[in-house]
């Protein structure tokens, strides 16, 4: 059973000049230490970044709750596989909306050009 769906679209620019101006300061904020050593191995990060930051939008937004009161940024981490594939592993509030839903899994996939990054998640449940 699926017990939420939720979407995400981020400019990359907007990314991209936050992380000038603001630096590492702004990327730590949302991002958790393995995305942001994933993120930050590439010559240019802000796509990467945009990914990540749509990802957890999307992850709240299939809760049905968006980003704030009931789970975090450093809640919800977006784990690559060795092909490339994502997953998402929850902490904290995270884990603990997570069980409240009675969840079983949380999908999730990513898309990115230079200009604009997506992300996809869907909240799975058990029958109904
Ligand atoms: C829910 C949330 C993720 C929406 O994100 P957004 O970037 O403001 O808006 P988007 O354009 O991506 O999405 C808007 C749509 O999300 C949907 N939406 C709104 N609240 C939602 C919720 N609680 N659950 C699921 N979907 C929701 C609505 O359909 C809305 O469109 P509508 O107003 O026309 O009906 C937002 O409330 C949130 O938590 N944002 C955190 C942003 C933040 O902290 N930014 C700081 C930058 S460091």
């Amino acid at each position: 059973m699926i017990l939420g769906v939720g979407i995400d679209l981020v400019e990359v620019g907007r990314i991209r000049d936050s992380l000038e101006r603001l630096g590492e300061r702004f990327a730590r904020r949302f991002l958790l230490p393995s995305e942001y050593d994933y993120c930050f191995g590439h010559p240019d990060p802000s796509t990467h970044v945009a990914a990540r930051f749509a990802a957890k939008e999307a992850v709240s937004k299939a809760f049905g709750t968006g980003i704030g009161g009931e789970i975090g940024w450093l809640d919800i981490e977006v784990v690559r596989s060795e092909l490339g594939s994502t997953s998402v592993q929850l902490h904290g509030a995270g884990r603990v909306l997570f069980e409240r839903r009675s969840a079983l899994a949380v999908h999730l996939n990513l898309t990115h050009t230079a200009q604009h990054a997506v992300a996809v998640a869907v909240l799975e449940g058990g029958a109904p």
